[in-house]
Parts: C-alpha cells; sequence; structure tokens
C-alpha cells in the first residue's frame, strides 16, 4: 500500500511545483533588472487592468516604479520602457535580439487566421516603398481624387444646386468616405457605392470586436459573429473577385503576385488581404474624425487652415464654382499645406496610441541614455507606449491634453522638429506610427489621405457641430495599443456646400 502511494505523493508534488513554476511564481527579480511587478492575481497578473485603460495603467506603474519596470500579463513579462530618450535603444537594436515578428505573427494569426511566409515582411516593405511613398504616392493621389469627391459630393445632392444643411455623425461620415474610397482605388461607380456602404457596415462590426479579438476573450457568440465577418471578407476580397475589378492599386497587385510566385495557398492569400484591409482603413477614418472636430472645436485652427486651403487653390488657378470643374488636388500641391501638416501631426499626437512590442531573443542589457543599464532576460518581452512616456508628456508638449493646431510649425511658418525633456532634444517626441522595423509603411499615403479629405472638405463645404457646445467625446479606453483611437460616441454635424 505505502509502495504505491509514494510514487502518487511525488507525482503530486511535481504536479503543484510546476504549477506554481508555471503560474509565475518562482520568478523574482535579479540583480542588475527592472522593477517586476507581477500583480495579485498568479500568472494572469495585471493583464485585466492593462486591458480595460492600457493609458491608465501604465501611468500608474510608472509613478509607481519609474521609467523602466517589468509586469506580468497572462503567462508573459512585459518590460516597459517609459524613457522617450532611451527609445532608441529598442527601436534600434538588431534582430538578433529583439524580434518584433514572432509576437506580431502570433496576433495576426489569431485575429486573422493569416500565417505569413518568409521574406514576406521584406517585401510588403519594399513593395510599399514603391507605391506608397515618392512617385507611387502621385498615383495614388490622382486615383483616390475622383472617389473622394463622388462620395463627398454625391450625398449633397449638388446637382440641383440647393444649398440645404445635410446632417450626420461626424465619427461615421468620416470614417464611411475615407474607408469607401480607400477601398475602391477605382472609379467609384454608383453601384459600388451602395455596396461599399454595405461593406462599411460589416467592416465596422468587425472593427468593434478586434479589441476582444485581439486580447482572445470574445465570448462565444461574438465569436461565431468575427468568424462569419471574416468569411464574408474573405470571399469579398478573395483573388477571383479581387482581380475582376478593372483597377486594383499596385500595392495589392505586387502583393498578390509575389504570394502566387511562393506558392501560397489561395485560402491564404484571402487571408492576407482582409488583414490588409484592415491595417490600410482601420485607422485613416478615425483620424479624419478627431481632425475636423478638433478644428470645429477651434475657430483659430479652422480659420487658419480655411485660408491655406483657399490660398493654395487660387495659386493654382482653381476655384470652386456651381458647375464649375472639380478641383484637381495634385500630390505637388499637398506637398505645400504646413498648416494643415501640423494640425494633423498635432492630431495624431492626440489620438494614435500603438503598443510597441518585441520579443527578447537572447539575454541583453539594455543601455539607457543616462547611463543606467539594466538585464532583460530571454523570452520576455519589451513595450514602449509612446502616447503614455512622451505624447502627453507635458515638459514635451506643454499642456498636452489640449489640441494647439500650430504646435509642429516654427515661427516661420515651417514643420517644427525641435522638442525636449531635461534640455535634450528628443528624436522621439510622437510616435502614431510606430518605429523601426514595423513602421508603419503606409504612413505617407495615410497622411496624404487625411489631408485630401481635410482639404476637400474645406474647400467645397461650411461645417459645424449642430450643438456648438458639444464636448470633445472621450477615449474608447478598450482600445489603447491599437493605432488610432476612437470615441466614446459620435458627434452630430452639418455641413453644406460654400458656393
Ligand atoms: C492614421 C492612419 C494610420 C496609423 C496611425 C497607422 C499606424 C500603424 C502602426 C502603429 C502600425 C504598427 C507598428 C508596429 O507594430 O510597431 C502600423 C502597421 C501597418 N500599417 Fe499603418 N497606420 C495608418 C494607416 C495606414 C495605411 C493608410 C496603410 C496602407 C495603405 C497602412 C498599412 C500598414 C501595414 C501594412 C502595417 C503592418 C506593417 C508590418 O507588418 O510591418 N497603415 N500602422
Ligand atoms: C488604373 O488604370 C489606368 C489605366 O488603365 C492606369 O493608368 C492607372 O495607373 C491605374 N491606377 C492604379 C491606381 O493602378
Ligand atoms: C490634374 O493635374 C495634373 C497635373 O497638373 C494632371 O496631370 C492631371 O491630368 C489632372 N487631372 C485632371 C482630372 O484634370
Ligand atoms: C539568461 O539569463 C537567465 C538568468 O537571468 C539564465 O537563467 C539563463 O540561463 C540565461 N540564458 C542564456 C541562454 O544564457
Amino acid at each position: 500500500m505505502e509502495l504505491l502511494l509514494l510514487p502518487v505523493l511525488l507525482a503530486v508534488f511535481a504536479c503543484a511545483l510546476g504549477g506554481l513554476y508555471l503560474l509565475g511564481a518562482f520568478r523574482r527579480r535579479r540583480p542588475g533588472e527592472p522593477p517586476l511587478d507581477k500583480g495579485l492575481v498568479p500568472w494572469l497578473g495585471h493583464v485585466l487592468e492593462f486591458r480595460r485603460d492600457t493609458a491608465k495603467f501604465l501611468q500608474r506603474m510608472k509613478e509607481k516604479h519609474g521609467d523602466i519596470f517589468t509586469v506580468q500579463m497572462g503567462g508573459f513579462y512585459f518590460t516597459f520602457l517609459m524613457d522617450p530618450m532611451s527609445f532608441g535603444a529598442i527601436v534600434k537594436e538588431a534582430r538578433g535580439k529583439l524580434d518584433f515578428s514572432k509576437f506580431a505573427m502570433q496576433l495576426v494569426k489569431r485575429v486573422f487566421g493569416y500565417v505569413s511566409i518568409k521574406d514576406e515582411h521584406k517585401f510588403l516593405q519594399s513593395s510599399s516603398n514603391k507605391h506608397l511613398m515618392g512617385d507611387g504616392l502621385v498615383v495614388m493621389t490622382q486615383a483616390m481624387m475622383p472617389n473622394l469627391q463622388n462620395l463627398m459630393l454625391h450625398s449633397i445632392g449638388q446637382a440641383d444646386g440647393q444649398k440645404t444643411w445635410k446632417e450626420d455623425g461626424l465619427f461615421n461620415y468620416c470614417y464611411s468616405i475615407v474607408f469607401r474610397a480607400g477601398y475602391f482605388v477605382e472609379k467609384a461607380k454608383e453601384i459600388d457605392r451602395v455596396a461599399s456602404e454595405k461593406l462599411f457596415y460589416e467592416f465596422r462590426k468587425y472593427d468593434k470586436l478586434f479589441p476582444n479579438l485581439a486580447y482572445g476573450v470574445l465570448p462565444p457568440r461574438e465569436k461565431m459573429e468575427a468568424e462569419r465577418l471574416k468569411r464574408l471578407f474573405w470571399n469579398k476580397l478573395s483573388v477571383e473577385n479581387i482581380n475582376k475589378r478593372e483597377n486594383i492599386s499596385g500595392w495589392i497587385w505586387d502583393q498578390q503576385q509575389f504570394e502566387e510566385e511562393k506558392g501560397m495557398e489561395k485560402y491564404m492569400q484571402d487571408r492576407h488581404m482582409f488583414l490588409l484591409l484592415w491595417a490600410s482603413q482601420g485607422n485613416t477614418g478615425p483620424a479624419a474624425f478627431w481632425l475636423l472636430l478638433y478644428l470645429m472645436k477651434h475657430p483659430e485652427a479652422m480659420s487658419a487652415i480655411q485660408k491655406e486651403v483657399d490660398q493654395l487653390l487660387m495659386a493654382n488657378g482653381q476655384a470652386v464654382k456651381p458647375g464649375g470643374p472639380l478641383i484637381n488636388l495634385t500630390r505637388d500641391m499637398l506637398l505645400h499645406t504646413p498648416v494643415l501638416d501640423s494640425a494633423v501631426e498635432e492630431t495624431l499626437r492626440l489620438t494614435a496610441a500603438p503598443v510597441l512590442t518585441r520579443a527578447v531573443v537572447e539575454n541583453m542589457t539594455l543601455k539607457m541614455a543616462d547611463g543606467r543599464e539594466y538585464k532583460l532576460r530571454q523570452g520576455d518581452r519589451v513595450s514602449l507606449f509612446p502616447y503614455t512616456a512622451v505624447q502627453l508628456d507635458p515638459e514635451v508638449h506643454p499642456d498636452p491634453l489640449t489640441f494647439k493646431y500650430d504646435r509642429f510649425l516654427t515661427p516661420e511658418g515651417t514643420r517644427k522638429t525641435d522638442f525636449y525633456k531635461d534640455g535634450k532634444k528628443l528624436k522621439y517626441y510622437s510616435m502614431p506610427w510606430g518605429a523601426g522595423v514595423s513602421i508603419c509603411p503606409g504612413r505617407f499615403f495615410a497622411v496624404n489621405e487625411l489631408k485630401q479629405f481635410v482639404f476637400l472638405m474645406l474647400a467645397y463645404f461650411e461645417f459645424e457641430l449642430k450643438d456648438p457646445k458639444e464636448e470633445v467625446p472621450s477615449i474608447n479606453t478598450k482600445r489603447w495599443g491599437f493605432g488610432t483611437m476612437q470615441p466614446t460616441r459620435d458627434v452630430q454635424f452639418r455641413y453644406k456646400l460654400r458656393f
């Protein structure tokens, strides 16, 4: 009897020990490591608080531990670096030590069911360089122009020359138009208009599920809905369907060619298309909402940019007239809008809040700008949250919660890039696009798209809040970490033709 019991007892003991180990009970801060905060719940650690409101949680941790600390979340240990002077140490570290793709690939698999292939990230970067920057942008700008104007002018009933107010939710209006204009980089015909509106509606459903999907905590019913939506988009964006469209963008085309050559399965290609749709259309619309809202709340900003728009049109011999030709806003014109540029940068400072994460591939030492050194453990993760660390730092950006349209303008009216902390010039003073290997490859296109939309709004329309006393809605705290933030509610506004 006893002989039998002993192995059983030993096994139970070993299991308990193993369990405790997995739960992180034995992890201790070692000499030279950042402060360790495991939280009260085994294994989960701080993940619930992090998910509820990332910005608030990290602010609390920063006040408790200083500008570097390690927290336990869902069985992983994340070291957060909150000192912007030291960001370069993470952003520029070699891939052999800090790896971006491992973490990103897990997320992408969970959310989009997509498994990437070798060299794909490199290819995405080079095709983005070709199509979403430089000369490629000239083509893209031209392709977007008729789409935007079609969608914007269609809804106003411009044909009968009436100048009556139209009312809409600002978030819905901006997101819908920017999404549909970007999705159909081809002529937005009547049938597309209706079809794309339906598609936008479905996209928004997925968009709303996204944060919980990313954290893997969707309840069963919503999980089924997410599955349905994914399938719908895989089908809509499938290689066969997309090739029927007469004029898909070179960016998408090249991507498909690459995957075809590498022998990727068709169904996997479809999944990648949806991922690219989400990455390219999920952030710009919400950013356009914030920008227009800030302009309506800050008349001095609105009139400064209005002036810039009107002068630029005049300088290019264009004018908006009833029944006159459409505006031909070129890439070249969009390179001469310093005031609008500053307002865009300011909007992104206030509303773009990604978490940048890297996996620690081998034990390493992190050197901070002030000379301190910290050991990072293999298997852990390192993260930056520039929103709290720098974008809202009152020392870097005085009065940080206030929208100042000229914050990124020098007294001479050029782009301002000098921002200081502790008397030292900062390289990373705002990071809406991330940085390093994973920096958003669509950033130039995104800014261009945003500027096209806002420029046209100001050129064609007069617009105002339905209730002038309307407060700027707060940011939905569930989305921290995923690009551009969304508001907790929509805001009603009205618009009509200026001329
Ligand atoms: C205001 C608009 C936008 C913002 C704030 C934004 C921001 C970001 C951020 C923060 C990342 C991830 C960085 C990281 O993980 O470290 C990202 C990735 C990405 N973005 Fe954007 N983005 C915007 C618009 C766009 C547009 C218009 C496109 C394409 C036309 C685009 C394409 C992508 C792609 C493909 C990735 C994944 C890159 C990779 O795998 O390395 N984005 N974006
Ligand atoms: C659309 O097609 C036209 C001619 O077929 C071509 O010149 C143009 O570059 C295409 N646009 C895009 C964005 O591919
Ligand atoms: C807009 O202007 C550019 C450059 O001047 C020109 O190449 C293009 O054809 C024009 N587009 C339209 C629709 O007039
Ligand atoms: C990394 O460091 C930890 C202790 O900090 C040690 O236990 C582990 O063996 C090291 N790994 C390698 C590969 O050196």
